[in-house]
């Protein structure tokens, strides 16, 4: 397996945009920026070679990446990726959330991809380096961003099947508004059961472009179902909650206890770290384990569980309203967002945008 940290940090050349929006066009983009449609000018890319290590580290204008048809991305798929967000603050100062932790995550993905690591130092430093140029698209509205999205492939022309000895990092950012069209409104979720989105020894850990290929098709069933988002569950029994298609899940109990699932094949959500923490902060009981499908129906049906939510840097903390399934159906598509859910909705978004203290170190400044 290829896997070479660079011992020193990267030295990123810029080279401008001769074609940047102008700023009536960017502010026009910033009114109504949608999710993931929008790009800025600029974007990251650093190189990898087996020899070299990591090197050429740019910042250049945004545009189309040229590839060999041979490229082994294209045929193997072996290929990662990462999303966070910048926030603006009230100052006008330009923070991100825990970006070690999604650092972290790149690596463990690397390292199951079979991918060279990027230092948490320089996957940081690229961060600061986008916003260095394209600081004005971060979005000064409420619950606006700029979503970052680090990705990494195989680059190299090969068709053998290893892992290739040429591979690219890039960064590119995209200003952002609510995730789902309906904002914060609870959103219906549709089980999936005829499809898994992982298995035991797989790659559901890993951020890893293959998981949402194989989400795609019981996505498209979960639209036809009205619902805005696909469960997922364990490939080897059936029976226990996993996550859905691009976010983790909480039931919340009725004495205040908090229950995600465990797995080993599931994205270990640093939105979903960051609220157990501030549960446990506040004094409730958060347990991680196992939650069979079956202690969901017995809760929904005695009372027991009173609020159900998914969360992930896209959706935030979004309430789910109903589970749809073939033949059962789990809360009522009317349900009111639960209280829990949008006070540590609140609590999260006062951090992550300056408006209460950080007392956990969660915000690393970018623009400074
Ligand atoms: N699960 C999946 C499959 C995801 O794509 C995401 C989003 O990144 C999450 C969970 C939540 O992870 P995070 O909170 O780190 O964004
Ligand atoms: C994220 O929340 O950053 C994700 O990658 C999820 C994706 C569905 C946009």
């Amino acid at each position: 397996m290829t896997s070479t940290a660079t011992s020193f940090p990267l030295s990123f050349s810029l080279t401008p945009s001769t074609d940047a929006r102008a700023e009536a066009e960017r502010e026009a983009i910033l009114a109504d920026p949608g999710f993931g449609k929008h790009f800025t000018d600029h974007m990251v890319s650093v190189e990898w070679t087996l020899d070299g290590g990591w090197h050429d580290a740019q910042v250049l204008p945004y545009g189309p990446i040229s590839l060999d048809p041979a490229a082994s991305v294209l045929h193997y798929a072996q290929e990662i990726f990462e999303g966070l967000k910048a926030y603006r603050h009230a100052d006008g100062s330009i923070h991100t959330f825990r970006p070690e932790a999604n650092a972290a995550r790149l690596q463990r993905s690397a390292q199951r991809l079979a991918l060279p690591e990027l230092s948490t130092e320089d996957f940081i430093e690229s961060l600061r380096q986008l916003v260095a140029v394209d600081g004005s698209w971060v979005p000064d509205a409420p619950e606006t961003s700029l979503y970052l999205r680090p990705f990494m492939f195989a680059t190299e022309s090969f068709l053998g099947v290893r892992s290739a000895q040429k591979v690219g990092y890039y960064l590119i950012a995209s200003p952002a508004g609510a995730y789902f069209s309906n904002g914060v409104s609870p959103v219906n979720i549709w089980l999936s059961t005829d499809y898994n989105r992982a298995g035991r020894g797989g790659m559901g850990a890993a951020k890893t472009g293959g998981n949402y290929a194989s989400s795609l098709l019981p996505q498209e069933l979960a639209y036809e179902k009205g619902c805005a988002q696909v469960l997922f569950l364990d490939s080897q029994e059936g029976k226990y909650l996993e996550e859905l298609g691009g976010m983790n899940l909480f039931l919340v109990y009725k004495d205040g206890t908090l229950v995600t699932p465990e797995s080993d094949s599931i994205l270990s959500g640093i939105t979903r770290d960051s609220i157990m923490t501030l549960a446990r902060d506040r004094g409730h009981n958060v347990e991680i384990r196992k939650v069979e499908i079956e202690e969901w129906k017995a809760g929904s049906a005695s009372g027991d569980i009173v609020e159900v939510f998914a969360c992930g840097t896209a959706a935030v903390i979004t309430p789910v309203a109903q589970l749809l399934a073939d033949d059962f159906a789990l809360g009522s598509a009317d349900a009111p967002a639960g209280e829990l859910t949008m006070s540590l909705r609140q609590e999260l978004t006062d951090i992550q945008y300056g408006r209460i203290p950080d007392t956990h170190n969660w915000l690393t400044r970018l623009d400074a």
